[in-house]
């Protein structure tokens, strides 16, 4: 098995508070290609943390993340924003669209900065659409796209650059039942047909159901660890 995700004795403590807080105390976690991972646990278990983490959207205070044959955390700043545009998918429960563009141009806009040609992102972007069930919303500001429609574009976005795998904090947080089953299904169908792997943080029991393996954190360390 490929190993994707690889994490070292990871500790977080935010020190620019009151009281410093230890938001992770030592996570050690491997993620197989294809796995799809939920990670439960109370508010304030430290899962945004760790996703943060993972994606190097955030420096842990001590250990190491690995991703693919990479140590992310030894990366300067600038090779960093590169290695992570190149490598891993981002979906927020806010979506985090870019409002002046519409659905395609927002499919397309990692494409731009990774520098592909205009008729390569044209024909992902469309395929994309298609994945995500919005062929005919294409064209559409994401104002005008519901809760649901707008996380579908969100998703097809993190997956424009063929990233290694996709990190998702919350997905469904925002979304009504009907929406969430949507994406979930989309989210599944892209695992077991593409072996595309996905990290969610959750605390929606609909996203753990289709997990097939689910962490738990409790005060920033992991408690289990199951497959199913
Ligand atoms: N930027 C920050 N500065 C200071 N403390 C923080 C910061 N971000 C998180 N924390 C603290 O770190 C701990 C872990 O927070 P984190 O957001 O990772 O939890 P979570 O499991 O994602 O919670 P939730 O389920 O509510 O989203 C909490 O005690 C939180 O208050
Ligand atoms: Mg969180």
């Amino acid at each position: 098995m490929t190993k994707v995700i690889r994490t070292e004795n990871l500790t977080k403590v935010y020190n620019h508070t009151v009281v410093p807080v230890h938001a992770l105390g030592g996570v050690d976690l491997e993620v197989e290609k294809g796995e799809f991972t939920a990670i439960i646990g109370p508010s304030g278990s430290g899962k945004t943390t760790l996703l943060n983490m993972i994606g190097g959207l955030d420096h842990p205070t001590s250990g190491r993340v690995f991703v693919g044959d990479t140590e992310m955390t030894a990366l300067k700043e600038s090779k960093l924003i590169d290695f992570r545009l190149r490598n891993i998918g981002f979906v927020f429960q806010s979506y985090n669209l870019i409002p002046v563009l519409t659905a395609k141009e927002n499919i397309s806009f990692i494409m731009l900065l990774q520098k592909r040609s205009k008729e390569e992102m044209e024909a992902r972007a469309i395929q994309l659409l298609q994945e995500v069930g919005l062929t005919d919303k294409a064209d559409v500001r994401p104002q005008k796209l519901s809760g649901g429609q707008q996380q579908r574009v969100a998703v097809a976005r993190a997956l424009a650059s063929r990233p290694q795998f996709v990190l998702a904090d919350e997905p469904t947080a925002n979304l009504d039942t009907q929406s969430a089953f949507n994406l979930l299904d989309i989210m599944q169908k892209l695992n077991e047909e593409e072996h595309i792997t996905l990290l969610f943080s959750t605390h929606d029991q609909r996203v753990i159901d289709r997990a097939r393996r689910v962490i738990k954190l409790v005060d920033g360390k992991i408690a289990s660890d199951e497959r199913r």
